[in-house]
């Protein structure tokens, strides 16, 4: 089975995304790791992220894979260098690029083939699997997200401006909302939650048990 769930930054997909694999013994694949990673090596090449051409030369010799749900880049674990503040930025413009999402879509569908398995992201029910059984559509105001934005960096020793990080994720909500391939939307078959005001393991719980209502149906 296939469990997909989307959203913007900040409303918990993550967290609950990973706690659901596990609590279903599904594998996980967290899909914006891979567009990080594809941003992490042009910064490193010194490309222009919003270069196609560049992009998609480097793209094709890039090998990206996982290892116990840690990125790796040609074999190099870049887990925590992907979550720095540039490659945030830079992973926004790479994942407008139509080449770089076509060629990501096909790694991912390629992950999912024969496996149970939880997948987040932005288009994981409307373009990646569009026949998943189970999908989820995450949501929380403007606001909660980037106070838990903050809020986590802080636990990381950085210092952020709540102003700041509010106007940087509208623009990067702008991108990913407007691009012409995999926008940001939920499947019509989505079942759409706001995390404003409930906790991760609510939401968790909220989950399981719709996946679980739904493998029982298909005995
Ligand atoms: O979920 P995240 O913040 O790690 O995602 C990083 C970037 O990749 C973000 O700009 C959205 C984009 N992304 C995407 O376009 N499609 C996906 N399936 C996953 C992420």
């Amino acid at each position: 089975m296939i469990v997909t769930i989307d959203g913007p930054a900040g409303t918990g997909k993550s967290t609950v995304a990973r706690g659901l694999a596990e609590r279903l013994g599904f594998a996980f694949l967290n899909t914006g790791a891979m567009y990080r990673g594809v941003a992490l090596a042009c910064l490193r090449g010194g490309f222009d992220p919003s270069d196609e051409p560049s992009v998609g030369r480097l793209l094709s010799e890039l090998v990206l894979s996982f290892s116990q749900d840690r990125l790796l880049l040609d074999g190099e674990d870049v887990a925590d260098q992907i979550r720095d503040v540039s490659v945030t930025d830079a992973a926004s413009l790479v994942a407008a690029l139509p080449s770089v999402r076509q060629a990501l879509v096909l790694q991912q569908q390629r992950i999912g083939e024969g496996t149970d398995l939880v997948t987040e992201g932005r288009d994981q029910g409307t373009v990646v699997f569009p026949h998943a059984e189970c999908k989820f559509f995450l949501t929380a105001s403007p606001e909660v997200r980037a106070l838990r934005r903050v809020e986590e960096m802080r636990r990381k020793g950085v210092t952020a401006e709540f102003e700041d990080i509010l106007s940087q994720q509208q623009l990067r909500d702008q991108r990913d909302e407007s691009r012409a391939h995999g926008p940001l939307r939920p499947a019509e078959d989505a079942i759409t939650i706001n995390t404003s005001a409930v906790s991760a393991s609510d939401v968790l719980d909220q989950l399981e048990a719709v996946v679980r209502s739904k493998l029982l149906q298909r005995r």
